[in-house]
């Protein structure tokens, strides 16, 4: 049996940290990624750290002949890890019409080409914003909360995807899918060889203290200090990138066993743990010992109060927890900030 796992969108943020921990698990590793929202410099940095370069085809999910040809050149893939796939919230709404065709059309196109070269098993990233804002009695949210209407494009292409594969598996008795909701991914590699690389001005609150406290922005600001929330300000379970591109190496090595139970299994990645927008800006100040000069804004439209993971199935089915102290966390995030823009200690 074959142990190569074929990784689209593998140059980008979580991509790469789990090609990483893919090839230090012994697999092999094939991307596919059109570079839309990467950088091909980031397999250096994965040779940097595994010592082996992954095999890489630069191509778009989109195009169907070029995709097969991967197929074709690659006749033994035993997985698919899908990220591939548009990810901002705002230009979603912005321009729906390309996340339809990106992140529907590209999961549509992989399911066919799997289902014609007979490669059965799938992991699909997906994200707890299909959960929405969860009522008290579902906090913390397991997965058996209810799906909310999506609040924007984006979030309705994980909602559309997902059910795309649950039909496509109706349809396929020998496919396979793991599904995994993320809920907020942060951090970078420790080696700081690999990292998150926002475009332009970052939309997310990590990305954007790391790049205050470089001096990139005057000021953040925070969204809002009058939620109902011990300190007003927003929760979130925020997942360091290493453990979550972890949990996607126990979801292969589940399915490729043949252990799953379901044909579709569902995990809730995250810590179990809120933290509050202010308490994540202190930590970073407090681990750091770097200054994040910040105001208090209005709330940013669209955010929901709290959300964070019971992230219990996971931990007993997949035997993964998400267990990096938070102290670390934020330490490699600024630490990639530093190795970014050349600062020194
Ligand atoms: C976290 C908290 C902000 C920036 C989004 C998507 C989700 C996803 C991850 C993607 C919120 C606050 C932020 C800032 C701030 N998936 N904040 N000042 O909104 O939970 O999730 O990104 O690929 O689908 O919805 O993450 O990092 O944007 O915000 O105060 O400059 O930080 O209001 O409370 P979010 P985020």
């Amino acid at each position: 049996m074959s142990n190569r796992i074929l990784v689209t969108g593998g140059t980008g943020y979580i991509g790469s940290h789990t090609v990483v921990e893919l090839m230090q698990q012994g697999y092999d590793v094939v991307i596919a990624d059109n570079l839309s929202n990467s950088n091909i410099e980031v397999l250096d940095g994965i040779e940097a750290i595994v010592g082996r370069r992954p095999d890489f085809v630069n191509v778009d999910c989109l195009d169907y002949v070029n995709f097969g040809r991967l197929f074709t050149d690659y006749p033994n893939i035993a997985g698919v890890i899908h990220f591939a796939a548009s990810k901002a919230v705002g230009e979603s709404v912005e321009k729906p019409l390309l996340y339809y065709r990106n992140n529907v059309g590209s999961l549509v196109n992989l399911l066919e080409l799997m289902n014609k070269n007979d490669v059965h098993n799938i992991v699909f990233s997906s994200s707890c914003t299909v959960y929405g804002q969860p009522d008290a009695a579902h906090l913390p949210v397991d997965e058996a909360a209810p799906i909310q209407p999506a609040l924007s494009p984006y979030g309705n292409t994980k909602q559309i995807n997902e059910d795309i594969i649950r039909d496509e598996a109706h349809a396929t008795p020998d496919l396979h899918a793991t599904i995994l909701r993320y809920f907020n991914p942060i951090g970078a590699h420790p080696s700081a060889k690999i990292g998150e690389l926002p475009n332009g001005v970052p939309n997310n609150l990590l990305p954007f203290v790391t790049q205050t406290a470089a001096g990139l922005r005057p000021m953040l600001r925070v969204f809002g200090n009058d939620y109902n929330t011990p300190d007003g300000s927003c929760i979130r379970d925020y997942i360091y990138v290493v453990d979550l591109a972890k949990a996607h190496v126990k979801a292969i090595d589940r399915m490729l066993k043949h252990k799953a139970q379901d044909q579709v299994e569902v995990f809730n990645l995250g810590t179990g743990r809120g933290l509050s927008v202010l308490e994540i800006v202190n930590e970073f100040i407090k681990v750091t010992g770097v200054e994040i000069p910040y105001e208090i804004v209005g709330r940013r439209e669209g955010d929901i109060e709290q959300v964070w993971a019971n992230p219990a199935k996971a931990n007993q089915v997949l035997g993964w927890k998400a267990d990096t102290p938070t102290a670390d966390v934020l330490l490699s995030a600024w630490n990639w900030e530093k190795h970014l823009r050349k600062i020194d200690d």
